[in-house]
């Protein structure tokens, strides 16, 4: 066994905090933290105690769309999302409460978590990146712990990998880093702003999907030789995208991040069992996304390790697309 191997999430955050983690007062003003779609992927972990991903990558967030997360003293654990009572054993609560359990140990006094998401929970709308997030931010509030906000996204990347990068507004990139505790593996946000683009929001299927992105990752690197391919395509498609976004080129962003993201499907295809989370819905979307390609609208679509389409357009392009997709949701991400 070497070194990382015997690191855990506790062993690392526990160099953080003061000597003892108390509430401040009794509750807190929820927090707030923004879901976000990754043009150039994570997939693939290289620690899976500590969420240390095998490659560097990059979002965007969704402004207005993510989590809302409140945290209260209380005389038992309780977690509630979107207002109702979530049974502790629920792996939903058990999840939340294990994170908090990080920062003020098992000992710790009872809190009550209320958590509002304003997107479709575990539906491939990375609710689990703004959840995290939020949750992350309401802890260090609550304890009154101040920590950096490099820490912060470290150990909210200890939740899910890709809350590292919800911490932030706007394009993000998440370093993969080289350190064995991770504290390099942080989100770092870009400058740039591009006012007029547009993410549209296509949800397929609001169900739960069967395999949570933890398993389809660990199965793809472990069964898929296809895989082996994924680090390359992913540095190129980093270095493209930072291209595309300092020159303001739209056409580049597009094509890279649809490239990517069907590479990344690519990968889960070719996985033992297969991994396929498109819906013949998907699929229709997709020929639908090329077909106005075709006829000069400008879109690109993106996916998650779910079933639903994240369209990329220009705003001048909105009424066009709007059309073709009525249900689509638009978010501004720099608005
Ligand atoms: O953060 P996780 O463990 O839910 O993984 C997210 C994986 C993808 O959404 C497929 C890609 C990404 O970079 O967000």
């Amino acid at each position: 066994m070497n070194m990382s191997d015997s690191l855990t999430k506790q062993s690392v955050i526990s160099q953080y905090l003061p000597e003892t983690v108390t509430p401040l007062g009794d509750t807190i003003e929820a927090v707030f933290a923004p879901s976000n779609i990754a043009l150039c992927k994570y997939w693939g972990k290289r620690n899976s105690e500590l969420n240390l991903p095998i490659n560097s990558s990059l979002s965007i967030s969704l402004a207005h769309l993510g989590t809302q997360t409140r945290l209260s003293v209380s005389n038992e654990d309780q977690v509630w999302l979107n207002g109702q009572r979530v049974a502790v054993e629920d792996s939903f609560a058990r999840k939340v409460i294990a994170f908090i359990d990080l920062f003020r140990g098992a000992q710790g006094l009872p809190v009550r978590v209320d958590t509002d998401n304003n997107i479709p929970t575990a539906a491939g709308l990375a609710s689990s990146a703004s959840g995290f997030a939020a949750l992350m931010l309401a802890i260090d509030r609550f304890y009154g712990l101040k920590l950096e906000p490099s820490q912060l996204s470290a150990f909210a990347r200890m939740g899910s990998g890709s809350a590292s990068r919800s911490l932030y507004h706007g394009f993000v990139e998440w370093q993969m880093g080289v350190r064995d505790d991770g504290m390099d593996s942080i989100a770092l946000p870009l400058v740039t702003r591009w006012n007029d683009l547009r993410v549209g929001l296509l949800k397929v299927s609001s169900d739960a999907k069967a395999v949570d992105s933890r398993s389809g990752m660990n199965r793809t690197v472990a069964t898929a030789h296809l895989y082996q391919s994924w680090p390359l395509q992913a540095a190129a498609d980093l270095a493209r995208l930072h291209q595309a976004i300092a020159e303001n080129n739209f056409t580049q962003l597009g094509e890279t991040a649809e490239q990517n993201a069907l590479s990344m499907h690519a990968t889960m295809i070719a996985s033992w069992p297969p991994l396929l989370y498109w819906q013949p819905d998907s699929v229709a979307a997709m020929h639908n996304i090329w077909q106005a390609r075709a006829e000069g609208i400008e879109v690109y679509l993106t996916m998650d390790a779910g079933p639903n389409i994240k369209l990329l357009f220009m705003a001048d392009a909105e009424a066009a697309i709007q059309q073709r997709f009525p249900d689509m949701d638009v978010i501004a991400p720099f608005a």
